[in-house]
């Protein structure tokens, strides 16, 4: 992945929405068909304790289908996959078959999201350089942060989602990339914005992410995620007609915010909402958001 570039940043304008987007239509209760033929829904012990990096490499390096390698750049991010059971491909791959009606669904979605707008207003107002928008799906966030005068870039380990990224909003950068090993140098991005994207991690795999976020966000950078708020792991294995096989954790804020600053970033503020009724899955939801000190 190129890394962002002054070129690149002075490109990016905001601009009207795109002829193409998809319609909108009721993105309400995703998961219930799923429900009914899944298996349903799997308990995950409570955790509030801290992952450190060497903990977390020891976990990994004792899973035979992980493979480490070396890595110059970041201490929590050398690893890479290489088994046919690799989880993150199943994620990918589970997307890439969704992507389409994905985005048609939830391209839209903000519109009917006010306390998620005025979370992203505070990010696109106080971020000074690049903000990133890690597992950005179709970018309707990363759009509506660009629409504000942000620079925005959009990752996703989804080829199909970047690919509808890149249909609905030209111009801006999208790319195929983990969020577990970034392709940016260290403390390089102003924000980092994650929503509904950290819950396909497990506990130890989300302390490996968020070490990696620290690791790339500037001094005063701000982090932004939202979250399913509780304890379960609801699996779904059909979404919207489609075959999927997703794991999607719930966290407390409590566990997020350990995380966070065993990472050596800040939380600043817990924002807790019951769902939107019609607008989306009927699940209490959480954002957390958090800074970078600085020197
Ligand atoms: C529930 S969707 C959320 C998409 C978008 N952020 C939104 O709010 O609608 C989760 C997204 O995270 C992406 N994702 C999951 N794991 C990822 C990883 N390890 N690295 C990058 N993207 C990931 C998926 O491909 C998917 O597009």
């Amino acid at each position: 992945m190129r890394r962002p570039c002054a070129t690149w940043c002075a490109r990016q304008r905001p601009k009207t929405r795109a002829r193409d987007d998809p319609s909108r239509s009721d993105a309400s209760k995703i998961w219930r068909t799923t429900e009914k033929r899944g298996p349903g829904v799997k308990p995950r012990p409570r955790t509030n304790s801290v992952v450190k990096p060497g903990d977390l490499l020891a976990r990994i390096a004792s899973l035979d289908h992980y493979r480490i390698t070396n890595s110059r750049r970041c201490r929590t991010r050398a690893f890479s996959l290489s088994s046919p059971v690799d989880p993150r491909k199943s994620v990918s791959e589970s997307y890439d078959r969704v992507a389409t009606d994905y985005a048609a669904r939830m391209f839209h979605e903000l519109d009917g999201k006010p306390i998620d707008r005025a979370l992203l207003d505070d990010v696109a107002t106080q971020a000074n350089g690049l903000i990133c928008d890690l597992g950005c799906g179709p970018g309707h966030i990363a759009r509506y942060l660009h629409e504000r005068g942000a620079v925005v870039c959009g990752i996703d380990i989804s080829p199909g989602m970047i690919a509808q990224a890149r249909r609905l909003t030209a111009g801006l950068r999208f790319e195929v990339g983990d969020l577990r090993a970034l392709s940016f140098a260290d403390e390089t991005v102003s924000a980092v914005v994650a929503m509904y994207s950290l819950i396909h991690l497990d506990p130890v795999e989300l302390g490996l992410a968020i070490n990696e976020i620290a690791r790339v966000l500037t001094r005063n950078g701000i982090f932004l995620a939202g979250f399913h708020s509780g304890h379960e792991v609801r699996h779904v294995d059909d979404l919207w007609g489609h075959r999927v096989e997703l794991d999607f954790h719930f966290f407390e804020p409590g566990e997020i915010t350990n995380a966070l600053e065993a990472a050596g970033l800040k939380v600043t503020r817990v924002v807790e909402r019951e769902p939107y009724a019609g607008v989306e899955v009927e699940t209490r939801r959480f954002y957390t958001v958090a800074a970078k000190p600085g020197h």
